[in-house]
């Protein structure tokens, strides 16, 4: 069977987030189920330049406003189309944002031309390549579904993914016209969205199959607590709709060959986790000493509740732990971690900017990560915390919810516990979790269990990618 995925981030070419991992980590696994990928792409610098070998397979002359080549390439266990449009997409940087972290104006027009493209190829534009499945991810490829809607052409079966629901893409109706669409398009069903246009409506509208990465998720969304509006929609479509949790990338994931930590280790030899706790002490001018190290890694963004954490750190630091935050995001959130770490200096690090070796070494190094967040689809830093005997410290929602089992007494004693969980998501029960995963961290015996437990899962996407093949042959049968 033969899926076109649609993308905006894919690892490790261009990655933003988590959205990248599942893009960069499915195809590998799918092969296994018999399914081979193909995945669709902006031809971001960092695309263009991570092969030398891409082969141009079809041309676009003017298409939104300039030139554009479609190539193809295979990089890795990938096999790549990217939309070489050097008029939207040959831009340094974050993929969505200029240099001062304002989203580029015509981020609109960039991604219906990606959309468009990949309605275009699922109609025969690349030679001999016909998917039998569309799967677009999150609304920067949702429009795809509007494209194949509002041609005559036979079109593909076809899924979505919704990765977060905060982002959903909304623009005034003006700009219909430079996106390509009919003025018919603009329709309570097509891609109206309370008076304007809405690129994640529009792809969960027209999508035959939507799913989101945990089921916890899947149901939240269907509330007006965490709908974002679209609880409306989404309830109407609850049969359709689906929660398949994220697995990790085991190859790249994997304390025992993992080249970015300062030592490998296993479940066999926890001990040795002490040289990266020591290089990462010394990376963020931490104290050496016993004292559990907390780390987080994360956009610092609302969504993640910095600020939950911000107000928690107080008690985090009297009761004798540290913490190291590797984040980027929010300026407002930086400077209230910059001024923290000054002022409990060598019980708080920080380092701001995205560094993907540097997170490797936090889960490597540190005794617990914490995962705050007032709502999360899925959360991977939980699941990298288990596999690297990195306990999670996480709120109870979303994706949180279904994959770490709360240290709480019956999980004790069923010996089940993976992490700690809290709920209400307030600054007092964070406190609390804190203070519960501390007291479990100085009962070594329980700790290193509760290690060995979550290492020891199988969190490979070769599992989960199963949940997506069954759902393709249901789609095509
Ligand atoms: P989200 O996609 O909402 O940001 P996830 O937990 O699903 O949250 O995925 C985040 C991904 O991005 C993880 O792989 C995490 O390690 C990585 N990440 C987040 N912030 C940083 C950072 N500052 N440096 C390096 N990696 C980061
Ligand atoms: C999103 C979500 C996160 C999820 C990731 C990958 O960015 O915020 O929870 O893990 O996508 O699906």
């Amino acid at each position: 069977m033969k899926v076109l995925a649609v993308a905006s981030e894919i690892h490790p070419l261009i990655k933003t987030g988590g959205l990248a991992d599942v893009v960069g980590a499915l195809p590998a696994a799918l092969k296994g189920h018999d399914v081979a990928v193909t995945t669709v792409i902006p031809g971001y610098p960092a695309v263009m330049a991570a092969s030398t070998a891409w082969e141009t397979v079809a041309k676009l002359p003017g298409f939104f406003g300039g030139r554009t080549a479609i190539k193809r390439a295979t990089i890795g266990e990938l096999d790549l189309l990217a939309v070489d449009a050097p008029h939207l997409f040959d831009r340094p940087g974050n993929p969505y944002v200029d240099a001062d972290g304002r989203d580029w104006l015509d981020n609109p027009q960039r991604y219906c031309a990606l959309s468009s493209a990949a309605a275009e190829i699922c109609h025969g534009l690349v030679k001999t390549y016909r998917p039998d499945i569309v799967h677009v991810h999150d609304w920067q490829a949702a429009m795809t579904l509007a494209y194949l809607n509002y041609t005559d052409a036979v079109r593909p079966k076809s899924v979505i993914t919704v990765h977060n629901l905060a982002f959903q893409g909304q623009y005034p109706r003006s700009i219909l016209g430079s996106l390509g669409l009919p003025q018919r398009a603009f329709a309570l069903d097509g891609v109206e969205y309370y008076g304007m246009i809405g690129f994640l409506k529009a792809g969960l509208h027209f999508a035959d199959r939507i799913t989101t990465v945990s089921p916890r998720y899947a149901a939240e969304i269907k509330t007006a607590e965490a709908g974002m509006g679209l609880e409306g929609l989404l309830a109407g479509r609850a049969d359709v709709l689906s929660g398949i949790v994220n697995g990790i990338d085991e190859r790249v994931w994997n304390p025992q060959t993992d080249p970015s930590l300062a030592v490998n280790y296993d479940a066999k030899s926890l001990a040795r986790r002490g040289g990266n706790r020591k290089a990462l002490e010394e990376r963020f001018g931490l104290d050496h000493d016993d004292s559990p190290l907390f780390c987080l890694v994360s956009r610092l963004t609302w969504q993640k509740g910095i600020d939950i954490l911000a107000e928690a750190l107080p008690h985090l630091v009297a009761s004798g732990a540290r913490l190291a935050l590797l984040g980027s995001g929010d300026r407002e959130l930086e400077g209230i971690f910059r001024q923290a770490s000054l002022q409990h200096r060598g019980r708080v690090g920080t380092v701001f900017g995205f560094d993907e070796a540097l997170s490797h070494l936090m889960f490597g190094g540190s005794d617990m990560t914490l995962v705050p967040s007032r709502f999360e689809p899925c959360g991977l830093t939980q699941l990298y915390g288990l596999r690297y005997g990195c306990i999670p410290v996480v709120a109870r929602v979303g994706g949180l919810s279904d994959t770490i089992v709360d240290a709480n007494d019956a999980a004790l004693t069923l010996k089940a516990a993976t992490g700690v969980q809290f709920q209400p998501i307030t600054p007092d029960m964070l406190r609390d979790a804190i203070s519960r995963a501390i007291a479990l961290y100085h009962d070594k015996p329980v700790w290193q269990a509760m290690q060995r437990r979550g290492m020891g899962l199988d969190q490979s996407w070769d599992l989960r990618a199963a949940g997506y093949a069954k759902l393709y042959r249901e789609l095509v049968a």
